[in-house]
C-alpha cells in the first residue's frame, strides 16, 4: 500500500515535471510562473532562492563544493562564476534533465566592463561622458557574456562615492548623481537591450548594485559603516539606483553595509518601502556574497538561521552563497516563523526573470558554440573597446604643448606599467585574457618605430627598489621626451582595496623627480582606479594623462592619444583633491555658515595648512585645442511652475585642431527651506568642434530639475532665485540668474 502510494506520488511528479518543461506559451507571464510554482515542493522553492558559486572563478570564500548535487536535487536554482558554452551547458543539462522539475538555472557573472573584450574600468568610462559609447560597451559586454552561456550580470554598479580611499570607486561612475544616473540607465539599456527585450539571446539580465549607499563607508574602508541623513540618501545616493530601476533592470543586489544602523540585507525600509513601493521595482533582490550570514557579524542576528529570517522578512529573494535560506528557511516556514507567502513571492519573482529570459522555452538559448566562436573578441567589439578607451582619457596638464608627441621623436618610455598587459584590464577583468594583448610599450614602438622608442624599467609599481633608477636616467638622456608610465597595481582598486594614502605608490614619483634633473619634457601617463593625490607630480611633470585601466585595447588607445591621433576629451567624474586630508572633497558641497571670502580670514571653514580647492575639479579635462564660452542667454529669466526656459551659450574651438568638449550645466538654488549645494550638475552635452568652429548649445530648464527633499521631507520645488552656470568643468563657468515663480 505504502509502495503504491509512493508510486502514484512519483508518477504524479513525473507528469508535473514534464508539464513544467513544456508549458503552454500562450499564457501570460504570471500564469506561466504560477503554473510552475504550483508544482514545486517547499524544498524546491527554497532551492530557487539559493545562488551558489561554481568553483571556476570564485570571488570570495566558497563554502559549498557540492553544487552539482544541489542542482540535481533542486536545492540550488542559480549558479554564478561559471562561463563558456561547454561548461554552462553541462550545468544546465543537470538542472533540466536531472532535477525533478527541470527548472533552468540562471548563470550570473560579474560582467562589469567587458566579458572577454575588456573596456576601461567603469570610472574611466564615466570620464568619457559619452552615453552612447557607454551603452555600446555594456551592449558588447552583454553580447559576449550571452555568447558564453551567461544570462545575468552583476552590473551596473550604481554606488555614488566621494571617497577616493575606497577601492571600489573604480567600479562606479564617480561622485555625481546626475552623471551617475544617466550612466546607470545607459548600462541597463546596453545589458538588457534598448527595449529590455530579454528574450533576445544576446541580452542578459542586469543587476543594480549595491543597494544601498555602499559607496559611503566611513573613512573609505570597504564594508564599513554607512551613516547618512535620509535627505542626503534621497537627494544624492539613491538617484542612480532609481534611474537603473526605472530603466527596467530586473534584479537588484543588496549591499554589505549597514545604513543608519540597519544592514541593507535586513533592511525592510530599504527593500520594501523604498525599492519595491517607492521605486516600483518588480524584479528579484539577490544579496551580495554571504551578506545574509554576515548579519551575525553586524550584530543584528544571533546565528545564521536568525540572519536568514531577517533577510526573508526584508523581502530578500535570493541568498548569494550564504545558504541561510537553504539550511533554515524550510523549518522556519513549517514552524510559522516565516510564511509560505514570503517564499512564494520570492520564487515568483525569480521564476518571472527566468521566464522573461526565455529559459523555460529554451534553457540552452545561451549555449551556442558557433555564436560563442563568432562573437568572442569580434573585431567590432575590439573596435568599440578602443573607442571608449580613447574617450575615457583625461588630460590633466599639458604645459608648453608637451603633448601630443611627434612621430619619430626619440621617446624614453619608463616604468613597469608600460609593459604590463594584466594591469590594463583593471580589477574586474571578468574572463578577459591579457596574454595576447599589446602593452603601452608595444604600441608606442609599433607607432613610433622601435628605433625611436627606448625603454627602461626604472622602478616597479610597488616597493622601494631604486636599483634601476640610474639605468633609466641613462636611457632618458638619449631621448627627446620622457614618457613615464606610473600608477597603482590593478588589484589596488576594486573590492577590499581601500587605501589610507592616495599617493602614487612606491618610488615611482621619486624617479620622476630624479628625471626632472635632465631638463627634458616629462609626460606622466597614469594608470589607476581612483582619484590620486598628484600634488607632487603636477609640479614635476610637464604633461599628465589620466588613462585609468583602459582595457584590452588600452595600449593602442593611450598611444594614439599621446601622439595626437585622437584629441583627448575625457572629463573627471570625481574630484582630485590636493591631499587625502581634504577627503571627502566634492563639488556639490554646501556653502556652510562660514565660507571663505578672503584667503586670510581665520574663523572660516577651511584648513590652516591647505586651501579648500581641489587639485583638479570635477568635470575637468584639457584638450589639444582650446574652447571659449560666450555669455549665457536665457529665453526668459522667469520660470513658471509648468513652464520651461532655454539657456543658450556659444562654444568655440579657438585652437588649431578639431576637438570634443563636454559642455556642463550646473544650477544653484540660492535660498531653500534646507541648505542646498553650491552647484549641482543638471545636464551636459558632448560636442565636436572643428578648429575655428562655433556652436550654439541650448539646455532646456524645467522645474523638475530644481526639485529636492524639502524641510518637511516632501519632494518638490521651492520658488525663488537660482544661479545657472555653464562651462567646461565645475569650476570654470559662466553664470546667470533666473527665478522660479511662486
Ligand atoms: C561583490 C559584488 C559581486 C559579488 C559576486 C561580491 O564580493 O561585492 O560586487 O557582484 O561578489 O562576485
Amino acid at each position: 500500500m505504502i509502495r503504491l502510494s509512493v508510486f502514484i506520488l512519483f508518477a504524479c511528479y513525473i507528469v508535473m515535471a514534464i508539464e513544467a518543461k513544456s508549458l503552454p506559451k500562450t499564457n501570460t507571464l504570471d500564469q506561466r510562473v504560477d503554473s510552475v510554482l504550483k508544482l514545486m515542493t517547499l524544498d524546491e522553492k527554497i532551492g530557487q532562492m539559493n545562488l551558489l558559486t561554481s568553483d571556476w572563478d570564485v570571488t570570495g570564500p566558497s563554502i559549498n563544493k557540492g553544487y552539482l548535487a544541489d542542482i540535481k536535487s533542486g536545492r540550488c536554482g542559480n549558479i554564478f562564476n561559471a562561463h563558456t558554452v561547454a561548461y554552462t551547458r553541462k550545468l544546465q543539462e543537470v538542472a533540466v534533465k536531472e532535477s525533478r522539475l527541470g527548472i533552468p538555472l540562471l548563470f550570473g557573472y560579474d560582467v562589469i566592463h567587458g566579458h572577454k573584450t575588456i573596456f576601461p574600468i567603469s570610472l574611466g568610462e564615466a570620464a568619457s561622458w559619452d552615453l552612447e559609447k557607454i551603452e555600446r560597451s555594456a551592449r558588447v559586454s552583454a553580447i559576449e557574456a550571452a555568447a558564453s552561456g551567461i544570462n545575468w550580470t552583476f552590473a551596473p554598479m550604481c554606488d555614488i562615492s566621494v571617497e577616493p580611499r575606497w577601492g571600489r570607486v573604480s567600479e562606479g561612475a564617480g561622485e555625481d548623481p546626475y552623471l551617475g544616473s544617466r550612466i546607470a540607465e545607459a548600462r541597463v539599456r546596453g545589458f538588457q537591450g534598448k527595449n529590455n527585450n530579454l528574450a533576445d539571446p544576446l541580452t542578459i539580465a542586469a543587476c543594480v548594485k549595491h543597494f544601498a549607499a555602499y559607496g559611503a563607508p566611513q573613512a573609505g574602508r570597504d564594508y564599513n559603516t554607512v551613516d547618512m541623513s535620509e535627505r542626503t540618501f534621497r537627494d544624492v545616493y539613491l538617484l542612480p539606483y532609481k534611474a537603473a530601476v526605472k530603466a527596467g533592470a530586473v534584479t537588484v543586489m543588496s549591499s554589505f553595509n549597514e545604513l543608519n544602523g540597519v544592514p541593507a540585507t535586513a533592511n525592510k525600509w530599504l527593500m520594501k518601502d523604498i525599492l519595491r513601493k517607492e521605486l516600483g521595482f518588480k524584479g528579484f533582490i539577490v544579496t551580495d556574497y554571504t551578506s545574509v550570514t554576515e548579519l551575525v557579524n553586524h550584530g543584528v542576528a544571533k546565528d545564521d538561521a536568525a540572519a536568514g529570517l531577517l533577510s526573508v522578512k526584508a523581502s530578500i529573494d535570493m541568498d548569494m552563497q550564504g545558504e541561510a535560506f537553504a539550511k533554515y528557511l524550510k523549518n522556519q516556514v513549517e514552524t510559522g516563523q516565516a510564511t509560505i507567502k514570503m517564499v512564494n513571492d520570492a520564487v515568483r519573482r525569480i521564476l518571472r526573470v527566468k521566464f522573461q529570459l526565455g529559459l523555460f522555452d529554451d534553457p540552452y538559448k545561451y549555449c551556442n558554440t558557433e555564436r560563442e566562436k563568432k562573437l568572442i573578441y569580434a573585431p567590432e567589439h575590439l573596435e568599440a573597446a578602443y573607442k571608449v578607451a580613447r574617450s575615457s582619457m583625461v588630460l590633466l596638464k599639458n604645459a608648453n604643448n608637451t603633448l601630443p608627441l611627434h612621430k619619430g621623436e626619440k621617446i624614453a618610455v619608463i616604468g613597469e606599467l608600460a609593459t604590463s598587459t594584466r594591469d590594463l584590464l583593471g580589477s574586474w577583468k571578468a574572463a578577459g585574457n591579457w596574454d595576447f594583448m599589446k602593452s603601452i610599450l608595444d604600441e608606442i614602438k609599433a607607432y613610433n618605430g622601435a628605433e625611436n622608442t627606448l625603454y627602461s624599467l626604472g622602478c616597479k609599481k610597488m616597493g622601494n627598489d631604486r636599483s634601476e633608477f640610474e639605468a633609466a636616467i641613462e636611457i632618458a638622456k638619449g631621448a627627446d621626451k620622457i614618457v613615464m608610465v606610473v600608477g597603482e597595481d590593478c588589484d589596488w582598486s576594486g573590492e577590499a582595496s581601500s587605501r589610507t594614502s592616495i599617493k602614487i605608490p612606491g618610488v615611482q614619483s621619486e624617479l620622476i623627480e630624479r628625471l626632472t634633473a635632465l631638463n627634458k619634457p616629462i609626460v606622466v601617463v597614469l594608470m589607476n582606479g581612483r582619484p590620486l593625490d598628484l600634488s607632487k607630480e603636477s609640479k614635476l611633470a610637464d604633461a599628465i594623462l589620466e588613462t585609468w585601466y583602459s582595457g584590452t585595447k588600452g595600449g593602442k588607445a593611450i598611444t594614439d592619444v599621446l601622439f595626437g591621433e585622437y584629441n583627448p576629451s575625457g572629463k573627471l567624474p570625481m574630484t582630485f583633491p590636493q591631499n587625502v586630508g581634504q577627503v571627502p572633497l566634492y563639488y556639490y558641497a554646501k556653502n556652510t555658515g562660514r565660507p571663505i571670502y578672503l584667503p586670510n580670514d581665520k574663523y572660516k571653514s577651511k584648513y590652516i595648512d591647505c586651501t579648500n580647492d581641489p587639485l583638479y575639479p570635477f568635470g575637468f579635462g584639457l584638450s589639444y585645442t582650446t574652447f571659449s564660452y560666450s555669455d549665457i542667454t536665457l529665453s526668459n529669466n522667469n520660470l513658471t511652475n509648468d513652464g520651461a526656459i532655454e539657456a543658450t551659450i556659444t562654444v568655440s574651438n579657438t585652437g588649431k585642431v578639431e576637438g570634443e568638449e563636454v559642455v556642463q550645466l550646473y544650477i544653484r538654488d540660492l535660498i531653500g527651506s534646507v541648505t542646498r549645494p553650491v552647484k549641482e550638475l543638471k545636464g551636459f552635452q558632448k560636442i565636436a568642434l572643428k578648429a575655428g568652429e562655433s556652436k550654439k548649445i541650448s539646455f532646456k530648464i524645467t522645474p523638475d530639475m530644481l526639485a529636492f527633499y524639502r524641510l518637511d521631507m516632501t519632494y518638490g520645488t521651492e520658488s525663488g532665485d537660482f544661479k545657472l552656470f555653464i562651462g567646461g568643468n565645475s569650476r570654470d563657468v559662466k553664470e546667470t540668474n533666473f527665478t522660479l515663480a511662486k
